[in-house]
C-alpha cells in the first residue's frame, strides 16, 4: 500500500494533556492518581483493556514492612533483604525509600478499598514468600494483583481531569532537542492515528517476557517503553537480569509457563525430585547460611509457626530455586514433564488450601486436571521479570530524556540482580507515585512544546511501515523464531559462545523486522500490524539484553555464566548503561553505583541482627 504521509497528517485525531501515562498496569494507575491530585489533566493510554495489566500476575502479595504477623519486621530489614535478594547490585537510594515508604502505600491502597486477608485481630494478614526474613506480604488470598488494580482503576475511574484510551499502543515517543513533546500512537480498533502532546511522559509499560518462549506474561510485555525510548536516545541499565520464577506450569503444553504463586512455597509447599527428595537442602548459597534451614526437621518447626525457625530453603530467592531446579533435571532428576514436584497436599489441609490458594487450585483443576489438595503439581522456571530496563534518576524516576519518566517494571535499579517476589507490587505503587508526583510537578513548572510536523510525518511512517509496498516478513514467525532463541542463547544459563551466537541471530531478525507485513490494507483491529510493530520492541529488547549480558563477565542473581560461574566483587557496583549508537547498533558504557553511605550501612547491619 501506498503511504501518503500528508494526507495522513490531516487526518491525525490530537490530544493535549499536561502528563501522559503510558500502561494501565499499577505503576500506571498510581501514577495517575498523583496527577490527578496535583490538579492536572492525565491521559492514560492502555494497549489492553483497563483492568488487564500483567500486574494480575503477582498473585501472592505486596511486600511491606507493617510488621502485622512478625513485630520484628521494620524498614531496615526489608531493606537489607531487598539488597541481599538483590546480591547488592540494587539502587540502595530506591532501595531505601521502598523499604521507608512501602507500608504507607499499603495503608493508602487499603484506604482507597483494597480487600486484604485478616489476622485474627483484624490486621492485614502477611504471608511468607522467598528472601523475606519476616511474613511481610499483604495479600488477598492468591489474586493480590488482581486486587490492586482492581482497587486502583476504581479510583482513577472517579476522576474527572483523567482521561483513558483503551487499546491504544503508543508507536514513538516524540522526543526533541533532548526533551518529550509528547507520543504518537494509534486507535488499534478503529485504526487511526493518534497524536498526544503533553508536558510530562510517564512510561509504565512492563517488561520484556514476551521475548521467551516459556513465559508467564501476557502479552503486551513487548519491551514497547524499553525499545522506544532506547531509539530516542535513552539510557537502559541492567537488560542482562532477567527473573525466572521457579514455579510456573509445565504441562500441559498450552499453558507451559503460567505462573504458579510463590505464595504456594510460602504457605509451607515444598519442592521433591523425582526420587522424592527434598532437594533445595543441596542448594542453599553460602551468603544464606544463617537464614535457611539446613535439615527437615529444622524447616517443619517453621511451618508449625516457630518464630525462631530458620526458613525452609524452598524459600530461598528465585534466581537460587529456579537453577536449583534446571540443575535436577539436567541430572535426571527431574518430574515426567521436565520440572520438579511441588507439594502443598502434605502440608496442608484441603480446606487451607482451597481459602489461601484459591486461584491455584483452580487453575491447575481447569487446565491440568489435578486436584492440588490430593496431588503434587509439577512446575518448573518461566520468564517472569525484567530487573534490568530504563535507567531512571533514583528520586524522580526521570529518564535521561528531559520530561519522560518511567515506573514499575519497565524501569530498572530497585531489584538490583534479582527481585523478591512480592518486591514488585509495592514497587508499582511506590514509584507510581513518585513517578506522579514528579512528572505533575514538571508539568506545573513547564509549558506545552508543541512537535515539529517533521517528528509527527517520521512518526506516521514509523507506525504504518508494516503497510509499504514492498514487506513480505509474517511478524509471527519472527516472534516464535525469537522466542526459542532467546531462551537458547539468553535463558537461565548462559555462556560466550551461546550468546555470540544467538547476537548474529538477533540482528538477522533486526534486518527481518524491517520488512514486517500487515496483512491486508485495513487498520481496524489489524493484530497482524500490532505484532508487527511489538516484534521489532522485542529484537531490540533482545538485542540489548544480549549485549549485556556478554559484557558482564560473572555470575549474579539471575544472570548466570557457565563460563564465569562466580561473582565478582569489583563488579557489584559496575552497571552496564546502553544506548543506540550512531550506526543503529547498541554502545556500552560502564558505571558505578556510589558506596553505601554509613547510616544505609548501619540500617543493613540491623536489618540482619532483627
Ligand atoms: O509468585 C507470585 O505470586 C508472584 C509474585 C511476584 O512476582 O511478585
Amino acid at each position: 500500500m501506498k503511504i501518503d504521509v500528508n494526507e495522513e497528517f490531516k487526518n491525525i485525531k490530537r490530544y493535549e494533556t499536561d502528563v501522559l501515562v503510558i500502561g494501565a498496569g499499577g505503576a500506571g494507575l498510581r501514577a495517575a492518581i498523583s496527577v490527578a491530585e496535583a490538579g492536572l489533566h492525565g491521559i492514560i493510554v492502555s494497549k489492553s483493556l483497563l483492568g488487564k495489566a500483567h500486574t494480575v500476575m503477582a498473585e501472592g502479595g505486596a511486600a511491606a514492612s507493617l510488621g502485622n504477623v512478625d513485630p520484628r519486621d521494620n524498614w531496615m530489614v526489608h531493606f537489607r533483604d531487598t539488597m541481599k535478594g538483590g546480591k547488592y547490585h540494587n539502587n540502595w537510594k530506591m532501595a531505601e525509600v521502598f523499604a521507608k515508604d512501602a507500608p504507607e502505600r499499603i495503608r493508602e491502597l487499603e484506604l482507597y478499598g483494597a480487600v486484604f486477608d485478616r489476622t485474627e485481630q483484624g490486621k492485614i494478614k502477611q504471608r511468607n514468600f522467598g528472601g523475606h526474613k519476616f511474613p511481610r506480604l499483604a495479600h488477598v488470598g492468591d489474586r493480590t494483583g488482581l486486587e490492586l488494580i482492581r482497587t486502583l482503576q476504581d479510583k482513577v475511574v472517579h476522576f474527572e481531569n483523567i482521561d483513558i484510551h483503551m487499546e491504544t499502543a503508543i508507536s514513538k515517543l516524540l522526543v526533541e532537542n533532548g526533551e518529550v513533546t509528547g507520543a504518537f500512537g494509534y486507535d488499534r480498533q478503529s485504526g487511526d492515528l493518534l497524536l498526544f502532546e503533553a508536558k510530562s511522559v510517564i512510561l509504565a509499560t512492563g517488561g520484556f517476557g514476551k521475548t521467551f518462549r516459556i513465559t508467564s506474561n501476557s502479552w503486551e510485555l513487548t519491551g514497547d517503553g524499553e525499545a522506544m525510548l532506547y531509539n530516542e536516545g535513552g539510557e537502559l541499565t541492567d537488560m542482562e537480569f532477567i527473573q525466572f520464577h521457579p514455579t510456573g506450569m509445565v504441562y500441559p503444553n498450552s499453558v507451559k509457563g503460567t505462573l504458579v504463586t510463590e505464595g504456594v512455597r510460602g504457605e509451607g509447599g515444598i519442592l521433591r525430585n523425582s526420587e522424592g527428595k527434598r532437594f533445595m537442602f543441596n542448594y542453599v548459597p553460602e551468603m544464606f547460611k544463617d537464614d535457611y534451614a539446613t535439615t527437615e526437621e529444622e524447616a517443619d518447626k517453621w511451618i508449625t509457626g516457630d518464630p525462631n525457625a530458620r526458613r525452609p530453603p524452598e524459600l530461598l530467592t528465585r534466581d537460587v530455586v529456579s537453577k536449583a531446579i534446571r540443575s535436577e533435571v539436567k541430572a535426571g532428576r527431574g518430574s515426567p514433564h521436565g520440572g520438579a514436584f511441588l507439594d502443598i497436599a502434605s502440608r496442608r489441609t484441603p480446606e487451607e488450601i482451597k481459602k489461601a490458594l484459591p486461584s491455584m487450585y483452580h487453575q491447575f483443576k481447569k487446565l491440568a486436571k489435578l486436584d492440588i489438595t490430593k496431588e503434587p503439581m509439577e512446575v518448573g522456571p518461566t520468564a517472569h521479570y525484567a530487573m534490568g530496563g530504563i535507567k531512571v534518576d533514583g528520586v524522580t524516576q526521570e529518564t535521561n530524556i528531559k520530561g519522560i519518566f518511567a515506573a514499575g517494571e519497565v524501569g530498572a535499579g530497585l531489584h538490583g540482580a534479582n527481585r523478591l517476589g512480592g518486591n514488585s507490587l509495592t514497587d508499582l505503587l511506590v514509584f507510581g507515585k513518585i513517578a506522579g508526583d514528579y512528572a505533575a510537578k514538571r508539568a506545573k513548572e513547564t509549558t506545552l512544546k508543541k512537535p515539529s510536523e517533521q517528528k509527527i510525518k517520521e512518526a506516521i511512517e514509523v507506525t504504518l511501515e508494516p503497510f509499504k509496498d514492498g514487506n513480505d516478513i509474517n511478524p509471527y514467525e519472527i516472534h516464535a523464531e525469537l522466542r526459542e532463541k532467546m531462551e537458547e542463547y539468553a535463558g537461565i544459563v548462559r555462556d560466550e559462545q551461546g550468546m555470540k551466537k544467538g547476537l548474529d541471530v538477533l540482528y538477522e531478525f533486526l534486518e527481518r523486522s524491517k520488512h514486517v507485513k500487515a496483512s491486508g490494507d485495513s487498520r481496524m483491529y489489524n493484530s497482524s500490524w500490532h505484532q508487527s510493530l511489538d516484534v521489532k520492541h522485542m529484537v531490540i529488547t533482545g538485542i540489548i539484553l544480549t549485549t549485556a549480558a556478554l559484557q558482564r563477565k560473572e555470575s549474579r542473581g539471575a544472570h548466570t555464566r557457565e563460563d564465569f560461574p562466580k561473582p565478582v566483587d569489583d563488579l557489584i557496583k559496575v552497571l552496564y548503561v546502553i544506548s543506540k549508537g550512531p550506526d543503529g547498533k547498541p554502545i556500552v558504557k560502564e558505571e558505578l553505583y556510589d558506596d553505601l553511605p554509613a547510616d544505609l550501612q548501619k540500617a543493613m547491619e540491623e536489618g540482619e541482627d532483627a
